[in-house]
């Protein structure tokens, strides 16, 4: 099996986290969410022991909650002691609503709003990342109507190729996001930013992508970063005290996947950090990650059920499921693959090789193609593998299909944790 979480049981159905998915399906109906909460806090736990044994704890894990957004996440991860990154007013608001503690919150955006930046001002949110110029223009003025001093960090862009596919690379030159280093144009953000009167620059912050397999990359980001902090405490005498290196570690998707595990990746970065510091006489800055996909993809999978199976000859075998792109767009944007199964046929072999569609008027709805999968019959249930980041947070209402229902898993225990959309959902903004 893909994650250790994942067993068969007597009867031959798909477990997690000790919970038979078959019944879960017939109990909660499909297309469902299931997470596997002790996985997600033994991942938590795993960054944190990290930051503790590496760097004195000297360091704050901070989800990011685009992953999965829901209240319940925010409170699973605050109660292991992380913090959280959000993207928008909308994560904001629930990571608040949840309890998430204000200082613990990173706030992100290329493009924030002036209301999401008066929300996170307001709130009092332990530190904004800039992006832009315009943005420390008007961050500052909000900051001064409040009559409060804003704890910011930049975004840089630190010219990292990490080999993943382009939709989701970020910290090359080409990237909407930041300021890029090698034209200049992040030295002069730092001029810029540490002469406002109401924003406090604490520290930088790069990000050089997603679904990253190896260690070096991230390393490299490490001794960039402090080079370029050193480089500021030259030209400026300004020290900065923080660095925060993004998200980005990989999980496995499929059995062919091997993704370094996250620990030794930190672990990779930290030394990076220490050895740049150690050379540059440069004070160990207190660090932030920002972990998404490595903290609930692999503790999540999706449940559907098989509708319809269509034979083309000599073409190819579709298996037509109840959900889709509505509910997991990821292959249909980065034609990305998955593991799948037939949970009630779980201990039998994967015997065919099938495209698995999805219900949504649209010909690349998708959840994979040449996926190798147990006889599929109609009313079978299948699950989809390592969904736990990525899908719900990306799903929509495409065709007015509800989203689905998200249960969590706790020692065989299931609890809804999002329900299931209603029709009356549908139409509540309609007039
Ligand atoms: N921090 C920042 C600033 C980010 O932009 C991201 C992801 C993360 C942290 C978390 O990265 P992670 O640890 O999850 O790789 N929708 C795409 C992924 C987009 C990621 C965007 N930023 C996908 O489904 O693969």
């Amino acid at each position: 099996m893909l994650t250790p979480n994942l067993t068969v049981n007597e009867a031959g159905h798909l477990c997690i986290g000790g919970a038979d998915t078959v019944t879960l399906a017939k109990t909660h109906g499909t297309p469902l969410y299931v997470m596997d909460e002790n996985m997600i806090r033994e991942n938590c736990r795993g960054f944190e022991k990290v930051i503790s044994e590496e760097y004195q704890g000297r360091g704050l894990i901070c989800y990011a909650s685009k992953a999965l957004s829901c209240m319940e996440m925010y409170r699973i991860v605050d109660s292991e002691g992380l913090g959280a990154d959000v993207v928008s007013g909308g994560e904001l608001y629930t990571a608040l609503k949840a309890g998430m503690p204000a200082e613990k919150i990173v706030m992100h955006g290329n493009s924030k709003t002036n209301s999401e930046l008066q929300m996170a001002v307001t709130h009092g949110v332990g530190r904004i990342v800039c992006d832009n110029l315009p943005e420390l223009e008007r961050l500052d003025k909000i900051a001064a109507a409040s009559g409060k001093t804003v704890r910011i960090m930049l975004r840089i862009k630190p010219g990292i190729d990490a080999h993943t596919h382009d939709f989701v690379k970020t910290g090359q030159i080409d990237s909407k996001f930041g300021f890029a280093l090698e034209t200049g144009e992040a030295l002069a953000a730092v001029k810029a930013a540490s002469l406002y009167p109401n924003l406090l620059l604490v520290g930088l912050h790069c990000h050089i992508g997603s679904q990253i397999l190896d260690t070096e990359p991230f390393a490299e980001a490490g001794r960039v970063m402090i080079d370029f902090m050193n480089r500021i405490r030259s030209e400026f005498g300004i020290t900065l005290t923080e660095l925060n290196l993004g998200g980005g570690p990989g999980i496995r998707y499929t059995e062919s996947d091997d993704p370094k595990p996250f620990s030794e990746i930190v672990r990779a970065i930290l030394s990076a950090v220490k050895e740049s510091c150690a050379s540059a006489a440069f004070p160990e800055p207190f660090v932030l990650f920002e972990p998404g996909r490595s903290i609930v993809g692999g503790a999540g999978l999706t449940l559907y059920t098989v509708m319809a199976k269509k034979e083309i000859p000599d073409i190819r075998t579709y298996v037509l499921v109840d959900g889709g792109m509505c509910d997991n767009p990821r292959y249909a944007l980065y034609q990305s693959r998955y593991e799948a199964l037939i949970a009630n046929k779980a201990d039998a072999p994967r015997s065919t090789t099938v495209t698995i569609g999805g219900k949504c008027c649209e010909s690349g709805d998708l959840i994979g193609e040449d996926m190798p999968l147990q006889d599929a019959e109609n009313d079978d249930i299948l699950a989809v593998l390592a969904t736990g980041a990525y899908n719900y947070s990306m799903a929509s209402n495409y065709n007015r299909n509800p989203r689905a229902e998200i249960v969590m898993v706790r020692d065989g225990e299931a609890r809804t944790v999002v329900k299931r959309e209603t029709y009356v959902d549908i139409i509540r903004s309609d007039i």
